[in-house]
């Protein structure tokens, strides 16, 4: 097993591994060619809309026709049940061990390399009151959240992150400034540090932040760069409010964290971005694709995930301008599709904008 999955905890009993073992493969068949669903379902709104002789328009209408679909129903159903099997097989083994692992976050909070800045006085904005993808007490409300998120995330990424390969591309794939400083990063969001220690391997020199308001999740951030030695600071703060100086980075980065900010806090980022970004220097965003880019499918899931999987900004997101408001805050912007890039899935994309 990899020192990066050693970081991960042991789940109580080996039969919760079997069961998220299963609950992985499960998502697979859900999600990839198993059962199809996605092709399926896209082929039969392109058909559809052959018939009647006009493209969808209104999400609306594409949800009414996916769901008098057999198919659909299954596929809804089974989206959801996952999700659920996943988080309270979580929960339980989790509750199991509940005072060991907090006694573990206490015993790294206080040991190095790299810091820990927490803030006592900090007050979660209601904004950030949700369960996003159905998780049990959202990032925040659990002292163990940042341990379930990790094992949720892995679940998520069906093994294609078990050794942080993903962080490992994206993070590889972010351009650096035309004159070649990268002195300082900024990881807005790193919820557990994946890609703020990915930074520091790609960036050896430099110094590298990641800031999230979430305290257990930095704890967990903060316990896995000091078990892999990666000397990185994690500052427990708002990403619209971060505190650092103007210009202070050369890269600032941000994944999927946008489709999960109100339209208000999306803005008030870019803008933070923009403040804190040194000129020509990057700032680098993954996250949900445009909903004008999307096939049909696409934007009737984006609809299912915010009414039933946590995600209640998100087509809010992808609804918006978002390369409009980075033009807006002063970036140049060099937006592609993900998977053109780094051959991820059409439900992707990336921005790279140079501050100017
Ligand atoms: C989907 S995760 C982001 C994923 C993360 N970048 C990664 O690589 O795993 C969302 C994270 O953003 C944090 N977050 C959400 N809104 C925030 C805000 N306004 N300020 C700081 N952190 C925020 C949450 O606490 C959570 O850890």
């Amino acid at each position: 097993m990899s020192k990066v999955i050693d970081s991960l905890p042991s789940l109580a009993r080996r039969s919760d591994a079997a069961y998220l073992d299963f609950v992985e493969g499960f998502r697979e068949f859900i999600l990839g060619k198993g059962a199809d669903f996605e092709d399926r379902l896209n082929q039969a709104l392109v058909d559809e809309a052959a018939r009647r002789g006009q493209d969808w328009q209104d999400v609306e209408h594409i949800r009414e026709f996916v769901q008098q679909q057999p198919l659909g129903c299954l596929r809804d159903r089974l989206a959801r049940t996952q999700q659920e099997m996943k988080w309270h097989a979580l929960v339980r083994s989790f509750d199991e061990q509940r005072a060991k692992l907090v006694g573990e976050l206490e015993h790294w909070a206080s040991r190095g390399p790299g810091d820990l800045l927490l803030d006592p006085e900090f007050v979660p904005p209601s904004y950030v009151n949700v369960h996003f993808h159905l998780q049990p007490g959202g990032y925040f409300k659990d002292e163990l959240s940042g341990f379930l998120y990790h094992w949720g995330t892995k679940v998520f990424f069906r093994g294609d992150n078990d050794a942080d390969q993903l962080h490992a591309r994206l993070t590889r794939f972010v351009p650096t400034p035309a004159d070649g400083r990268v002195l300082r990063i900024l990881d807005m969001a790193c919820s557990v540090g994946q890609s703020t220690t990915a930074f520091r391997r790609r960036f050896p020199e430099a110094e590298v932040w990641g800031v999230d308001y979430s305290a257990p999740m930095l704890k967990v951030a903060h316990r896995r760069a000091a078990m892999l030695g990666d000397e990185v600071t994690f500052k427990q703060a708002l990403i619209e409010h971060t505190g650092f100086a103007d210009e202070y980075f050369d890269l600032t980065f941000a994944f999927i964290v946008f489709h999960e900010l109100p339209l208000r806090v999306i803005e008030e980022t870019v803008r933070e971005a923009a403040r804190v970004t040194r000129k020509g220097g990057v700032f680098a965003v993954y996250d949900f694709a445009r909903t004008a880019d999307k096939s049909p499918f696409q934007r009737y899931h984006r609809w299912f995930d915010a009414r039933h999987n946590g995600e209640p900004y998100s087509q809010d997101f992808c609804d918006c301008d978002f390369d409009g408001l980075l033009r807006c805050y002063g970036f140049r912007v060099d937006a592609t599709p993900l998977g053109q890039r780094a051959g991820g899935s059409g439900y992707m994309q990336n921005w790279f904008a140079i501050r100017e």
